[in-house]
């Protein structure tokens, strides 16, 4: 009896200590001493070992709340900033990767939107799946409706490469760049991305796949499709697309023909004759004042007081990784940033701007976490460009992601150390780094001969180092958290708790008085109920928690 109680403490105890290691610093396996100590500064802050630090910081951070007042004027612009595949864990990493870039130990670091006063978090999932891909979740945070998978801008009753339900008007979304227009607003779009990618496609087009970006690809996977546009056609010869003041990314190649040159040697893949980059200048009352820019130079050069309309394409494809970029080429996505904010700020009605920091997801997808995170310090100081441009009274900024990716930060790295580079050792003598994927393109997981690889030699530094992965697929997947959304401006504390992704562009609609739900009006008279339909359903709940009361 007293011997079973014991070996139940014992069992117990290592239970414990199973789950939690008391021994938290790694053995470090197969590493050398030099190598731990160039991988972790493991120096702690003495101020940080005082309770008054705490407290102070705590303090602070109270003070700032009290400052905090909700905005409930009119939101006369409207920004929303898009980090694709931007997930929680992705945010956490980048803030300690931004820090690290200024020698600071980096968790303690601030990106631009942490600051921001109200947060919420979305769910992403999609009608047909649990998991987004960034075409639903653009239709849900740019339209308010959720969809199916790979399908832009119309309902669920469109499956996936279904064109004779794309063509069917009464199953097209309109999205927040429709409500904007029709308001009388500016509008632009920027991205990292082609402009015909997924995510900025959502502010104009209704596809039932986000690949039918030319005439050539509807051709190859729905040949007998009639009276459907390609996505490009879409953005130059459709509203809202033809009337966007600024459009400014990478993707070339979809408006020219097969035997056209960029300019830079690259050809483009339409079939059909047309040209759309003419098409867009020709469709402007004066060609003097739509301005088309292909590099840096010429987007610095832009003289926003005579240009009406910008059409920037830096790049054939998706622009380059700020990383691997030339500097002196390609703008950044805060040079970007700032040029279409100075074309709006013209807009005497506002105005709704998209702007995508496209390539977090594509890092990810290629496991290559480095450029991931890099990706997301570029997003954040495109975000920070916009706060100095513009005011709190009247801007409303959202800054959200569409959905999440798989990689985990884990182990018990010391504080401060290289969020790129750092080693922990395994319980059977390998090494993991502290970020690592579930699955992804990274073959480097396992030896020719089956066994697990050790990346203790690898030049894990490098900006394109793929980082372990579980699974092995050609491209990671995206992940199906909530992700993070940050708010500032008028009506931002309507987005907190956790909510639908769909009730982004809503808020943004109620801000703005556009759109859907432009004439909600604020009942403030129950506190507890926002609606009479609310209110009807506590009545209910209240009769039946009585009967059932007598039933008992
Ligand atoms: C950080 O330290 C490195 C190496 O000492 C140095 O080259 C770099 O300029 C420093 N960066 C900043 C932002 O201080
Ligand atoms: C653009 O061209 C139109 C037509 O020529 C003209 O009315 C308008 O003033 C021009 N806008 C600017 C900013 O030059
Ligand atoms: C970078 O871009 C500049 C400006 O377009 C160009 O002159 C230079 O040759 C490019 N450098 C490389 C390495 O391609
Ligand atoms: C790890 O290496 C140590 C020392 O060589 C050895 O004793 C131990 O059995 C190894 N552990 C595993 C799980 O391979
Ligand atoms: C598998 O290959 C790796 C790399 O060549 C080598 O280090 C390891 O010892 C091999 N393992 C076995 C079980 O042969
Ligand atoms: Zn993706």
């Amino acid at each position: 009896m007293r011997l079973s109680v014991l070996l139940l403490l014992f069992w117990g105890s290592r239970a414990l200590s199973r789950y939690h290691p008391r021994e938290i610093t790694p053995s470090y396996g197969p590493l050398s001493n030099e190598q731990v100590t160039n991988d972790t500064k493991g120096q702690t802050n003495p101020e940080e070992h005082t309770v008054k630090f705490w407290y102070d910081k705590s303090s602070a951070t109270l003070k700032g709340r009290f400052k905090t007042q909700p905005r409930e004027g009119v939101a006369k612009n409207l920004i929303l900033f898009l980090g694709d595949g931007m997930s929680p864990t992705t945010v956490t990493a980048a803030r300690i990767y931004f820090g690290q870039l200024a020698n600071k130990s980096g968790e303690e670091q601030e990106l631009i939107f942490d600051t921001f006063p109200y947060t919420g978090l979305s769910k992403t999932y999609c009608v047909n799946s649990q998991v987004a891909d960034s075409a639903c979740s653009g239709t849900a945070y740019l339209t308010g409706v959720k969809n199916n998978l790979h399908t832009i801008g119309v309902t669920a009753d469109v499956g996936y490469q279904d064109w004779r339900g794309m063509a069917n008007s009464d199953y097209h979304t309109s999205s927040i760049a429709q409500w904007a227009q029709e308001a009388g607003k500016g509008v632009g779009i920027v991205t990292t991305c082609k402009v015909t990618d997924a995510s900025p496609t959502a502010t104009y087009a209704n596809t039932a796949s986000r690949y039918w970006q030319t005439d050539q690809d509807i051709l190859k996977e729905a040949p007998d499709a009639q009276g459907i546009q390609d996505i490009t056609r879409q953005l130059v010869e459709n509203a809202p697309g033809k009337n966007f003041k600024v459009i400014l990314g990478g993707g070339r190649e979809t408006f020219l023909l097969m035997d056209q040159d960029d300019g830079y040697g690259n050809k483009g893949l339409r079939g059909d004759g047309k040209d759309l980059i003419q098409a867009w200048k020709d469709s402007k009352d004066s060609k003097d004042n739509a301005t088309y820019v292909t590099n840096r130079d010429q987007l610095l050069a832009v003289n926003v007081d005579k240009t009406d309309h910008l059409l920037g394409l830096f790049h054939h494809n998706h622009m380059d990784y700020h990383l691997e970029a030339n500097a002196s080429h390609q703008p950044t996505l805060w040079e970007m940033t700032t040029m279409a904010i100075k074309m709006m700020q013209k807009e005497e009605n506002g105005y709704f701007l998209f702007i995508e920091g496209g390539r977090i997801d594509h890092g990810h997808h290629d496991n290559k976490a480095h450029l991931a995170l890099d990706e997301v310090v570029e997003f954040h100081r495109a975000i920070e460009v916009a706060l100095h441009l513009t005011s709190e009274d009247d801007t409303l900024i959202v800054v959200t992601a569409d959905h999440a990716h798989t990689m985990t930060l884990s182990g018990y790295p010391s504080r401060g150390s290289d969020i790129i580079t750092t080693l922990q050792a395994t319980d059977d003598n390998m090494t993991y780094s502290t970020l690592s994927y579930a699955n992804g393109p990274n073959r480097n997981g396992f030896e020719k001969n089956g066994s697990r690889h050790n990346i203790v030699n690898d030049d894990r530094g490098a900006a394109d180092y793929r980082f372990p992965t579980t699974y092995y697929l050609e491209s990671e997947t995206h992940g199906g958290e909530d992700v993070a959304v940050y708010a500032r401006g008028p009506w931002a504390h309507l987005l907190v708790g956790v909510f639908e992704q769909t009730v982004i562009p809503h808020v943004m609609s109620f801000a703005a008085k556009i759109g859907p739900a432009a004439n909600i009006t604020v009942d403030k008279s129950n506190s507890t109920s926002a609606s009479p339909g609310v209110g009807n359903n506590m009545l209910g709940l209240t009769l039946t928690v009585i009967i059932l009361t007598i039933l008992y």
